[in-house]
């Protein structure tokens, strides 16, 4: 059985440590600096298991060590925003602990695949690079999936289809600019400007860049969980089963799209040696006007690193 870490027991490391055990992907380690918790949440868990049918191992730990032969770890550690919060605001605090995580993963799981949860995404994505020291291919930042899943969901509401029968790619960083191609979305294999008028799609694009912002508005106390969560388990399941999926996700480009040196959200192929493929689709004049601003987004939360 394949063993997979989850560094943070909070909401987010919590909804991703119980889908993966839920497919019985692998068995899974907690871990959290807080005394009990992780060790709570374990329990929870395993409490459900005959109802589940899941029947791998679920511990929570305090200490890094028993991640030993971990093959992915997902690192969700960090404090969420609250109402008026960007992202980057949560940058001081959520870099220290992504520190403290990658030298630990590298230390303890030297060969795993690194999924980077906590936000900034794309900015906590390459401090587990630096500091784990791992190629590139092995470090993979979340949040392509979850706005994309996001995007799909929100068309397949306005048309009253089936959430899944919707195909629809976000890229660009995990902030407000990200971008949403709407020239790439489609319904079982229908473009989407066959079935839906420009404005609305423009709406749902729009929607979508602030989705997670919009949870909060609601929730007040913290961010999203349950689509971050699923949407990194998945990722998850595509590296332990070698599944091949292609997937937006933040990956650290070396010229792809004309950027250097940054994470930055663009289609993946994932597999069991983490992203195997950088696909570079050919982007209109607009399109790569929107990723460059994402891009200006992302390299300011860079800049801020060196301070940090
Ligand atoms: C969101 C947070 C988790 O988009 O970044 O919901």
């Amino acid at each position: 059985m394949s063993k997979v870490a989850v560094i943070g027991a909070g909401n987010v490391g919590a909804t991703a440590a119980y889908c993966v055990a839920e497919q019985n992907l692998g068995d899974v380690v907690m871990v959290d600096v807080l005394p009990g918790f992780p060790q709570s949440k374990a329990i929870d868990f395993l409490h459900g298991s005959p109802l589940g049918r899941y029947h791998v191992d679920i511990v929570g730990v305090n200490d890094y060590q028993t991640i030993e032969g971990a093959s992915v770890v997902i690192h969700t550690a960090g404090i969420p925003r609250k109402p008026g919060m960007d992202r980057m605001d949560l940058l001081r605090t959520n870099v220290n602990i992504a520190k403290e995580a990658a030298k630990n993963i590298a230390k303890y799981a030297p060969d795993a695949i690194i999924i980077a949860v906590a936000n900034p995404l794309d900015i906590i994505a390459t401090v587990c690079l630096r500091e784990s020291g791992f190629p590139r291919e092995r470090v993979v930042g979340m949040a392509g999936v979850l706005d994309s899943t996001r995007f799909r969901y929100f068309i397949a509401e306005r048309l009253s289809v089936l959430p899944q029968d919707v195909q629809a790619m976000v890229l660009g960083g995990h902030g407000d600019s990200m971008v949403p191609l709407t020239r790439y979305a489609s319904v079982a294999g229908m473009p989407l400007g066959d079935l839906l008028d420009d404005q609305t799609i423009k709406a749902l694009s729009d929607r979508t860049r602030v989705g997670g912002g919009e949870i909060v508005q609601y929730l007040k106390k913290g961010s999203a969980y349950y689509a971050p969560g699923s949407s990194a388990a998945q990722m998850a399941e595509a590296v332990l089963t070698d599944e091949k999926r292609i997937i937006p996700a933040s990956a650290y480009l070396q010229g792809e799209y004309g950027y250097k040196d940054l994470f930055l959200g663009v289609p993946v192929l994932l597999g069991k040696n983490g992203i195997e493929k950088i696909y570079e689709l050919e982007l209109t004049i607009e399109e790569k006007a929107a990723l460059d601003g994402s891009v200006e987004e992302v390299r300011g939360g860079l800049s801020q690193l060196a301070s940090v």
